[in-house]
């Protein structure tokens, strides 16, 4: 019988496709996929280590992994991600238990460490390997069942955010040559996947390590693909956000209308202590050339609220931001102090009260906008790519607009990867319901001859 294996994950998409490539990883060394958590023979847990309570989870998930530890000590335990890179040895210092800690750009080693596990236990390794973006692509075994499949094209962050570990766990920026993203990405499409992200903690700033072309050539190249329906990519810096990349975005036909663009605050003043490197009216200039080049396009942004002195008058002028430039999503967050950032050591004083307060009363606000936005929207039809069944209601199904909206609707015979014509109904603050007009729409070519269906389980 195989060994097992689980990965547990939290955090973003990187790391979401990190656990795919490990997983890939396992498979390869001969290992199976646990159904259940304590079965698996080699358990990791992929970690965030973003805010404090993201980290704080790591720690509760590994305090009730030591029963298990005790019950089968066979069973190796890992700690990869952010949290195993920020805090290395000291994770094993407060969870002796723990057979391996690795950083992110360390798990391509995850063969040659396990082959050591075998003499020793306790591995940490934390080195920021340079070829990470290289090694270890090949065999990644992506979540069943999606129609969107994740491909990274740049790691790490050169930015020096004040509040971010960002830069701390995932190290400088790399990017992989645009042939071998490329390379992936035709052999996605082949196995039938009709949208593919491209990921990157500072997309993009993406350029090829010997041409130097940027996300604009990739996104021009990727378009190519004829039977490649979307092109997505997160998560980018509105200082790196050209001209030439507005400009690709509007004129390859796979690359979606829309658009995450974390603007952070809407006060110069809480913007400078952020070191984010631009003021509220530069985003704003951002924001209205895009939108005069891509007229449907749709943005969402990132905010924090609570930054060290953030004053009334500051956060006023972010909600001011917000209602002007109407973004279809917000992510917001109250602001987290992080060991080793440099504004761990400002004077913080506001009261978590306030804070939590004001991070309410913007998400109120920014539902108000929503619910506006997706009422001028009803009575349209719009093109949606089926993902699944629906939530709600498993008699519908469920697929996204190119903007990343979600709409529900009757769409008997549909399958996930297939596109539909849909008129919108109704609206909430956070999806549609439809009507199908049309569907499943004709493509020109084939996702692939055969089997075409098997990337998507069904
Ligand atoms: N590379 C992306 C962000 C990655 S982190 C960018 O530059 O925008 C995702 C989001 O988490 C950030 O946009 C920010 O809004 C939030 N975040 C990062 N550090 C944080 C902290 N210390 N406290 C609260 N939120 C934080
Ligand atoms: Fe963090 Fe700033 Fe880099 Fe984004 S750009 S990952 S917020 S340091
Ligand atoms: Fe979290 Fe690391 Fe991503 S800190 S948000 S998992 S880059």
């Amino acid at each position: 019988m195989s060994k097992l294996y689980w990965i547990e994950t939290w955090g973003c998409q990187m790391n979401e496709h990190d656990s795919e490539k490990m997983a890939g990883t396992l498979l390869g060394l001969g290992y199976d996929q646990a159904t259940r958590l304590q079965d698996a023979d080699i358990i990791l847990l992929n970690t965030c280590a973003i805010r404090e309570k993201a980290e704080e989870r790591v720690y509760s998930t590994l305090s009730q992994l030591e029963h298990l530890k005790k019950a089968r000590p066979e069973t190796i335990i890992g700690v990869t991600g952010c949290v195993a890179q920020m805090s290395g040895e000291q994770v094993r210092e407060r969870m002796p238990f723990v057979d391996l800690v690795i950083g992110p750009r360390a798990s391509s080693r995850l063969p040659d460490i396990l082959g050591k596990l075998k003499d020793h236990r306790g591995i940490v390794d934390t080195t920021l390997y340079q070829d990470s973006i290289i090694r270890g692509q090949d065999a990644i075994r992506r979540a069943p069942g999606k129609v969107k499949a994740f491909v990274t094209i740049m790691e790490g962050c050169n930015k020096t955010c004040s509040y971010c570990i960002v830069p701390t766990t995932r190290g400088r920026e790399d990017s992989r040559p645009l042939e071998d993203i490329l390379k992936e990405v035709e052999s996605l499409v082949e196995q039938g996947y009709r949208e593919i992200e491209f990921l990157g903690q500072n997309v993009n700033a993406y350029r090829d390590p010997k041409t130097h072309d940027g996300l604009d050539i990739l996104l021009y190249r990727a378009g190519e693909f004829a039977a490649l329906d979307r092109i997505r990519f997160t998560t980018s810096h509105p200082l790196h956000l050209s001209t030439k990349i507005i400009e690709a975005m509007s004129r390859v036909k796979a690359a979606c209308n829309y658009l995450h663009l974390p603007v952070q605050s809407g006060s110069d003043r809480i913007l400078r202590l952020m070191r984010r490197g631009y003021t509220a009216r530069k985003f704003r200039d951002k924001v209205a050339e895009i939108r005069e080049a891509i007229p449907e396009i749709a943005l969402s942004t990132d905010v924090i609220v609570g930054f060290p002195g953030e004053s009334e008058e500051d956060y006023q002028a972010t909600l001011d931001l917000l209602e002007e430039l109407r973004f279809s999503q917000l992510f917001s967050f109250v602001y987290s102090k992080r060991p080793g950032t440099s504004a761990a050591t400002m004077m913080d004083e506001d009261e978590d009260k306030t804070k939590v307060s004001r991070l309410m009363a913007l998400q109120a606000a920014q539902r108000e906008i929503q619910a506006d936005i997706h009422r001028t929207m009803l009575g349209r039809t719009v093109e949606v790519l089926i993902e699944g069944p629906s939530r709600k209601d498993p008699r519908e199904v469920a697929g996204r607009m190119p903007q990343n909206i979600m709409v529900n609707f009757p769409g008997e015979g549909l399958r996930p990867g297939d596109l539909a014509r849909v008129l919108l109904t109704d609206a909430t603050p956070v999806s549609f319901r439809g009507r199908l007009i049309r569907g499943p729409l004709e493509r020109r070519i084939p996702a692939r001859s055969r089997n075409a269906r098997s990337a998507f389980g069904a």
